[in-house]
């Protein structure tokens, strides 16, 4: 059978890598194997594997960056609770499109919500002796897991898949009543199925939040992404969703990196919920000396991680926010470009035999967005994702993700520009010729 890069290339590589069974490689793993595949065949991949942004940054969070600089910002240490312009327009940002009242005060700059979802887990893992674990709404971004591994802080989970809608009260319940949890953790639209919560999803997770006094930690690392809704305009619904409807106990983490395509400055905000920033808790105070969530985040925790984020990406965000919240820069606009690439994607993946693995939120169609995921009838994930090697095409397992779906990988369509996508036209033919 003929496949667009040789076979034993192919093979030869894998072996290089070392690593058995495809569907346990991270996502840099499969970036080393495909940069090597590249370089060994000379032919173009369909790259599918990794979440980079694949659109230019807003020139509004460029301006504001240069502009920060040049008034001689670089040679001061900064706040560790942030700018004033950021944490007020984060602030008009939560109102403005998920309308929640957060007050400047609580809305802190983060490098990444990489690093404002790592000192929220290790708060939270401090906040009470007898709750000692977290608990991951999977399938989940992997890099957390990661993170509670490098914290040494435990944490169970399970796959969202068999229990969407009521079914996940009794689900979450058989969790939280055994007293260790001490949070909840999704990501929502969720990297890496793109399913979205419902209303009643998110209102059985507030609940049983209040109920169980826990913290939700919510992750909109794709705020605004769900293009199923029309969720631009500041001030006016529908809003994006969000557990802060239902519950006072959550922390909100909004990134800079996708729905700004900012990535590279590393620069997010993390909103805790105002009841929360205040609470005092005796066992923060025994571990860090301070007993105040909010003040512990901030004087303890971001202080010993980073010692607060580089004036100039603030000022980015901070600008790329106002802009936002002025109505003089449709964000979402710019990146509903990945809903178009997703639906053309999925298109061509379904004509080749592909089914789209995590495909319903509840009885609505999943939205077209940053990632879907796909299996093949008869094969697992890992074979799948050496077969699609074949044909230029990368993608990876869910397994890694959380995921019961051992079949599934996850597509990120972020790279696949348009000559890309006449790429993966052409490859997924032969693939269909093969698989007749
Ligand atoms: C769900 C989720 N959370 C967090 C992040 C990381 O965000 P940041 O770049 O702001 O650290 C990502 C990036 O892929 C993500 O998908």
């Amino acid at each position: 059978m003929k496949t667009p890069i040789d076979v034993k290339l192919v093979d030869a590589q894998i072996e290089k890598l070392g690593v058995k069974d495809l569907s346990k490689a991270t996502i840099r793993e499969i970036v080393t194997l495909v940069n090597w595949i590249h370089e060994e065949s000379g032919k173009e991949f369909v790259r599918m594997e990794i979440g980079e942004p694949g659109l230019t940054p807003p020139s509004v969070g460029i301006e504001a960056e240069i502009n920060a600089l040049k008034s001689g910002v670089a040679s001061k240490y900064p706040m560790i609770s942030g700018v004033p312009e950021l944490k007020n327009e984060a602030s008009r940002f939560i109102k403005n499109f998920i309308n929640i009242d957060i007050s400047p005060n609580s809305c802190i700059p983060t490098v990444g919500s990489m690093q404002g979802g790592y000192a929220t887990f290790l708060i939270c893992a401090n906040l009470d002796a007898k709750k000692d674990t977290a608990l991951f709404i999977d399938p989940g971004f992997p890099v957390q897991k990661q993170q509670y591994r490098v914290m040494g802080h435990k944490f169970e989970s399970f796959d969202i898949f068999e229990y969407r809608g009521k079914k996940l009260r009794e689900k979450l319940e058989s969790y939280l009543s055994k007293g260790n949890i001490n949070s909840i953790i999704y990501s929502n639209p969720n990297n890496p199925s793109w399913i979205c919560l419902t209303e009643e999803e998110l209102q059985i997770i507030g609940e049983l939040a209040t109920k169980y006094d826990v913290i939700v930690i919510e992750d909109l690392a794709y705020i605004a992404m769900d293009f199923r809704r029309d969720l631009h305009q500041p001030g006016k619904p529908p809003y994006q969703v969000s557990v802060a409807n239902y519950t006072d106990n959550y922390v909100l983490l909004i990134s800079g990196s996708k729905a700004f395509s900012y990535a590279g400055q590393r620069i997010a905000v993390a909103a805790i919920s105002d009841k929360i920033y205040n609470r005092k808790y005796p066992n923060l105070l025994q571990r860090f000396g301070t007993e105040g969530f909010g003040y512990t985040f901030v004087s303890r925790i971001i202080y010993a991680l980073s010692s607060g984020v580089s004036h100039s990406a603030q000022y980015a965000l901070a600008a790329m926010f106002k802009a936002a919240n002025d109505g003089k820069f449709d964000f979402v606009k710019e990146v509903k470009e990945y809903g178009v690439r997703a639906k053309k994607m999925k298109e061509m993946f379904l004509d080749a035999g592909f089914k789209i693995v995590y495909n319903k939120d509840l009885d609505e169609d999943i939205a077209d967005g940053f990632y879907f995921t796909i299996s093949y009838p008869g094969m697992e994930g890992g074979e799948l994702v050496k077969e699609l090697l074949y044909y230029g095409i990368s993608a990876i397992s869910l397994l890694t993700s959380g995921s019961t779906r051992s079949e599934g990988l996850r597509a990120c369509v972020s790279q696949i520009v348009p000559d890309k996508m006449k790429l993966l036209e052409e490859r997924l033919k032969v693939w269909k010729e093969n698989h007749k």
